[in-house]
């Protein structure tokens, strides 16, 4: 997981601007991911993926990439892959779930979900600041996860031993109007 020091509180004066991934993106993605994930692939719930082949989100700064998100999709429910801002606290994670949770209910999605884990204190803030809750905890599911990618990190964020992951949700409902 990456690290970043929590930056300066003011405002980006130029809005942050998001753009979907397109194939010109996919190196530099596959790099930054490696990069960040220690690895390719990322593991949730038994299941790899190769977030730098996903469907996503980039956001820029005044032109420079300043965060990304990838998420999939399997019939109504969006899964949010990967979510990482390459500078904290200044609105991106923010803008890229927006964007996320946008394009998912354009493509009727119900549910928005997540997988995070037990050491990851700031996403769990971050994600229940934004009307996600809890709906699981997978105890010692990262023991699993080792079996796929052996790389994944003993101890993780604050020192804290990365063990379980906590999956989270949010319905997507739709105002139809009558
Ligand atoms: C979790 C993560 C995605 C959040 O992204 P972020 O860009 O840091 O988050 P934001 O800046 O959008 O929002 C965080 C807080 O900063 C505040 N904020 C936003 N812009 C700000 C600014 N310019 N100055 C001060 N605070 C600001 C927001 O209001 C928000 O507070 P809130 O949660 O109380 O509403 C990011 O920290 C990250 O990449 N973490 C590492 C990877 C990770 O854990 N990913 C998710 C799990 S897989």
């Amino acid at each position: 997981m990456q690290t970043t020091e929590r930056a300066a509180s003011s405002k980006s004066s130029a809005p942050l601007e998001i753009k979907p991934i397109g194939d010109e993106h996919r190196e530099w993605l596959n790099a930054k991911m490696k990069e960040i994930w220690s690895g390719r692939f990322v593991v949730t719930r038994g299941v790899a993926y190769e977030p730098a082949t996903l469907p996503g989100f980039i956001a820029y700064d005044k032109g420079k990439p300043v965060g990304v998100a990838t998420y999939h999709i399997n019939d109504d429910e969006c899964e949010l892959i990967t979510l990482d801002a390459l500078s904290q606290w200044h609105g991106v994670g923010t803008a890229l779930i927006d964007a996320v949770e946008e394009e998912a209910r354009k493509q009727a999605c119900s549910r928005m979900w997540m997988i995070t884990t037990n050491d990851n204190i700031d996403g769990l803030r971050f994600y229940q600041r934004r009307g996600y809750v809890m709906c699981a905890v997978h105890i010692n599911a990262i023991d699993q996860s080792r079996k796929i990618k052996p790389t994944i990190p003993l101890v993780g964020n604050y020192g804290i031993e990365i063990r379980d992951e906590i999956e989270l949700e949010k319905y997507l409902w739709c105002w139809i109007g009558w």
